[in-house]
């Protein structure tokens, strides 16, 4: 039997060149080779935009165009949406007997965002706790890798754990996933901030018009110590050469030489960028404005994969159900 992938993203907005680079492009790849399950983590959104949820239908929508776009292919993998699947809910509730306050607070990356969100000291019980729910997402499909940014690392130590505990304390039912980072863990955002991410507003979107890729390539960081073409310049420092290492392998060293040279000023160097990303981006692009065109055929596939993950999660709480001896009734007797 094929090993089972699960990852996914938060329905916050259209998805990133980040996300591709971290976790989209590594998904797509191993479809064949994996079950796939990827989740539209709407509950997780929630944690952050739970006063806001006229935009969940849409970003839902969203992300699932994007995912297709990208490649993902709904006769190989199951997407679903986390909300549906109850079954993820109840494996939180559980988990949550397995995690201390204690290590959720030092969590690095639920530091990070509390910080970038601003949150002091109203930080909710939901938000904390998101990784808990994330590592009933994981398990409630006994997924064996996870295909994920290097900023999700925590959250995987922290699944690992409560599987840990939770095998030790009744029987080892559940699986320890291991996480896969991409050869490219963190992409850089425009502004040169490490990470390229929709609250600070420094993203190149894979649903971008060409028009806009090209006014957002224009404003990216580069040396700031180069003021004329043919000064010479420090690539290491430069968001676009950054970004020309990911998109360009066949172009990224002739352009590292000739801006350390000061042979190449970085107008030219940025319109070659533009260039190399519209033949990553067009396609892509193409592809989401066909779909776009049919949402009922997106909900449907969306419809198909969440049936599926609800199965999954039934025979997963069997198991659990059984392995904390909380299987008092037989479940034919609740229908
Ligand atoms: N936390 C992930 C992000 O912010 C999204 C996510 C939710 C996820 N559930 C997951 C990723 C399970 C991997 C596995 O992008």
């Amino acid at each position: 039997m094929k090993k089972r992938i699960l990852t996914g993203d938060r329905p916050t907005g259209p998805l990133h060149l980040g996300h591709y680079v971290g976790s989209v492009a590594n998904r797509v790849k191993l479809q064949d080779e994996y079950d796939t399950f990827i989740i539209v983590a709407d509950v997780q959104a929630l944690t952050t935009n739970f006063d806001k949820p006229d935009r969940l239908r849409a970003d839902v929508l969203n992300v699932a165009l994007d995912n297709l776009a990208c490649g993902l292919d709904p006769a190989k993998a199951t997407l679903f949406i986390q909300s549906l699947v109850p079954q993820i809910a109840e494996l939180t509730i559980i988990y949550s007997n397995f995690v201390t306050v204690q290590q959720l607070s030092h969590n690095p990356t639920i530091k990070a965002e509390a910080a970038q969100y601003n949150f002091g000291e109203s930080m909710t019980y939901g938000f904390l706790g998101y990784p808990v729910s994330q590592a009933a997402d994981i398990t409630f499909c006994r997924a064996h890798l996870v295909p994920v940014g290097a900023d999700q690392l925590p959250h995987i130590e922290q699944t690992r754990k409560i599987v840990r505990k939770f095998n030790a304390t009744y029987a080892p039912v559940l699986i320890e996933p291991d996480a896969k980072v991409s050869d490219v863990p963190r992409l850089v955002g425009l502004d040169g901030n490490t990470k390229m991410s929709k609250s600070l507003g420094n993203a190149v979107y894979l649903s971008d018009s060409a028009e806009e890729v090209k006014r957002k390539v224009s404003s990216a960081l580069t040396d700031p110590a180069r003021i004329h073409p043919t000064d010479k310049g420090h690539p290491d420092v430069c968001v676009v050469y950054a970004y020309h290492r990911v998109f360009n392998p066949e172009g990224y060293s002739d352009i590292e030489q000739r801006c350390k040279a000061g042979t190449i000023g970085c107008v030219p160097c940025k319109k070659l960028l533009v260039e190399v990303l519209e033949r990553f981006l067009g396609p892509i692009r193409a592809r989401r404005a066909e779909l776009e065109t049919r949402p009922d055929t997106v909900w449907d596939i969306l419809a198909t994969g969440t049936k599926r993950a609800r199965e999954e999660g039934e025979a997963t709480m069997a198991l659990v159900r059984e392995a904390m001896k909380i299987n008092y009734l037989p479940a034919g007797d609740l229908a």
